[in-house]
This record gives C-alpha cells, structure tokens and sequence, in this order.
C-alpha cells in the first residue's frame, strides 16, 4: 500500500486553521481580551427572511409524504439554475441553465474540478493566492509555476511572454489582495488561454462586492471566454450561505479539450461522485436569489461595505499602504515599519486584540503584507480601527 506522498510537501495545516488554534491559544492566556475578528472571510450577518422561510418551508415538505423529495438531480434542480441564468442575465452575461451546476460551494468545485485534468499539466498561480487552489495542486503533484503579484503591477498580474500553462487560477475581485481585473486585463487572459488551449479557472466568489458598473463581475463578460473558461461562485458572501452551503460552476458546451466536452466531462463526474445539494437549501439559495431575497442581501453587503471604507479611511489616516476594499471585502495592508506579517499578526493580537490574516500565509509575495476582512459588524469594525489608531501613536 502506498500513500498520496504530495501530502508531504503540503503545510502541516490550512491557513486558517493555523490562525484558529493560535487564537484559542491567546485567548486561553489572557481571558479577559474582547478579541475582534477580522482574520477568514466568514460573513456576520444571517441569511436574507426570504431565504429562511423558504428553508423551513422546504424542510416542512420533507417531512410529507406528498411533498417529499429524494434524490435530486447531481446538476441541481431546474428551479435554481433557471434562476441563477436569469441573475447573470440581469448583469447583461448570456449563459445556459444547462451549463449551471449546483454545488456544496465554490471551494470544493475549485478542488474537485482538477479531477479532470491530467497530472502532467502545469499551472498557472498567482501569488499570493487563496490556499485552496495551490493545496489541491500539490495533493495532486501537478507542476506549479507562479505568477508574481506584486505592488509594481496592483496585485493584477498578467501573461507574460513566453509563458506557458495548462490550468490558470484567476480569482477577481481577489481573495487575499481585493484587486480586480478591468475588462482589457482579463482579456488579455482569455486571449492567452484561448491560444495556447490552456483552461482559466475562475474564481467568482465575490463579484457581488463590484460596484463599479466597468468592471467585470463575471469572465463570461469577456469575448472568447466560453471557448477557454470555468467559472466558480457560490452564495457564501452575497447571501450568507457560509454555514448553509450553496455554490456552482459554470461550464459552457463551447469548452472543448482534446475533443472532449469539459462540460459532459463535469457532468460525468458530478453524477459519479456526486449526490446533489438538499433540496432545503437548494430552495432557500433560489429565495435568496427572488428580487426581495436580493434586496436583503443588497443591504448587508452595503455594511461590509462601509465597514471597508472605515478600513481603508483609517489605513490612509495612519498613511499605511494598501489595495483593496473598493469593489471587495478584503483589504490588503503593508504592515507598519517594515514588520513581517507573523510578527504583525501577534503584535496586533497583543496589542489590539485584532485577529487579521497573515500575507505570507497566501504565499511568498504576501510576505510583509497583512489581510483583513469587512465581513464583522459595523459596531467591531469601528472598534477594531480605534485600536490599530491608538497602537500607532
Ligand atoms: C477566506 O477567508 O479566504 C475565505 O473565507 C475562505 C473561503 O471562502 O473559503
């Protein structure tokens, strides 16, 4: 018998687990400190009424004879997919119900869809990058090649010449950075995959944060990107679903490799090894998405917004650099006097009792570098940045 070895050259454990033990930790040792969280991206603020209702209304019928559903369809139940085509049809982005597969969540598509990759592809990813995209690869033993976002370039690399990839990881607005590609940007990605047959997979999970109307919320925005890309989102940030569960994937029939259909292939997949997502929450994400369940989440996004022009306010007051924030809920800061992201992390911990996210955590670039979230409350928010102000003076 042999073991997956790659588990050897992964981290001894995921980023936020690290940060979640040493938190307890701290908080074992000093009791009394009122720690604020700003550390993972977990939203504060409940799903919308609409969705809640439709939940328990789902789970009644389950409990009925006459209205209880058993397996559901792996790809999701037509009611939702109808309704999340109808969304991107609201943004002016032409997509297919059928090209629409439901899932359990973003995270475990962008893991799951490398299975039908092979292992000899070499990837394409930037760093700093959400952990999940480089950790998968690893287990898998795939040939990284990284690509380096940096301040000289706003955190938004772009294809260099000469480069060559199979699989390309793009997530925009960016988890950790909050950068986001314009449309000429994510272009030149879709021109670059497109010609050298590579597949984008990208990473949608927060395109619900873009307020600027010129800024792509979708890849699908982009000419050429039906024949090259894969787009993961999920309702986690727009709708509160990090506890109840909901994402998809997006695979157009355009997405040709090797003469096989990514998008029959996904299906394939999805049936074998998949059993769909409950018809509760598959009902409660389809209120969530009802022009009332949108308007609801509207409103809370408007708080983690503002909570991220509280953030960025006091960066700019504290003459601290920093990108992000704008059109996501992630700020990405330069920690103060050149201090390295760990030993920022512990001293914001002590002295504030702020938990944030290491850079160096999302990779080598991000070293010196520091993530905090707009997820918390307004109330904490406000709080959190009196603390990190009375720190500097
Ligand atoms: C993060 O903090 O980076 C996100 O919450 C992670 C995730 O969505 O899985």
């Amino acid at each position: 018998m042999k073991i997956n070895a790659n588990y050897n050259n992964l981290a001894e454990s995921y980023l936020f687990s690290t940060i979640a033990k040493k938190v307890e930790e701290y908080m074992v040792s000093h009791p009394e400190a009122q720690i604020i969280r700003m550390g993972i991206g977990d939203v504060t603020l409940p799903i919308c009424e609409k969705a809640a209702e439709a939940f328990s209304r789902a789970a009644m019928e389950q409990g009925n004879a006459e209205t209880f559903h058993g397996y559901g369809p792996e790809q999701g139940y037509d009611f939702l997919r109808d309704t999340i085509r109808d969304y991107y049809g609201g943004f002016g982005v032409k997509i297919k119900a059928e090209d629409i597969f439901i899932s359990d969540g973003a995270k475990s598509d962008l893991g799951n869809i490398l299975d039908l990759f092979d292992e000899d592809n070499t990837v394409l990813i930037p760093d700093p990058v959400y952990p999940v995209y480089l950790d998968t690869n690893v287990m898998a033993g795939r040939n990284i090649e990284y690509l380096d976002a940096v301040v000289s370039n706003g955190f938004l690399p772009l294809p260099e010449k000469g480069q060559k990839a199979d699989l390309i990881y793009i997530c925009s607005p960016n988890n950790p950075t909050g950068a986001v590609y314009n449309r000429e940007q994510l272009k030149e990605w879709v021109d670059f995959a497109n010609e050298q047959e590579a597949v984008i997979l990208f990473d949608a999970a927060y395109e619900s944060f873009i307020l600027e109307p010129d800024l792509p919320r979708s890849i699908f925005e982009i000419e050429g990107a039906k024949t090259c890309a894969i787009e993961f989102c999920s309702l986690s940030k727009l709708a509160s679903f990090t506890g109840t569960r909901c994402g998809y994937t997006v695979i157009s029939d355009e997405l040709i490799r090797e003469g096989m259909s990514i998008r029959k292939m996904w299906l394939r997949r999805q049936t074998t090894k998949f059993n769909g997502v409950s018809y509760p929450v598959q009902r409660a994400a389809e209120a969530a998405f009802s022009p009332e369940g949108l308007e609801e989440c509207r409103n809370h996004l408007d708080v983690y917004q503002e909570n991220a022009r509280v953030i960025t306010q006091t960066l700019t007051e504290l003459g601290i650099w920093y990108v992000g924030g704008k059109n996501s809920p992630y700020i990405w800061m330069q920690c103060p006097n050149g201090m390295k992201s760990w030993d920022f992390f512990d001293e914001l911990l002590d002295k504030a009792h702020v938990v944030g996210t290491p850079g160096s955590g999302f990779g080598k670039n991000g070293e010196g570098f520091f993530r905090l979230s707009a997820f918390g409350t307004l109330e904490n928010t406000r709080e959190a940045m009196a603390r990190m102000k009375k720190m500097w003076k």
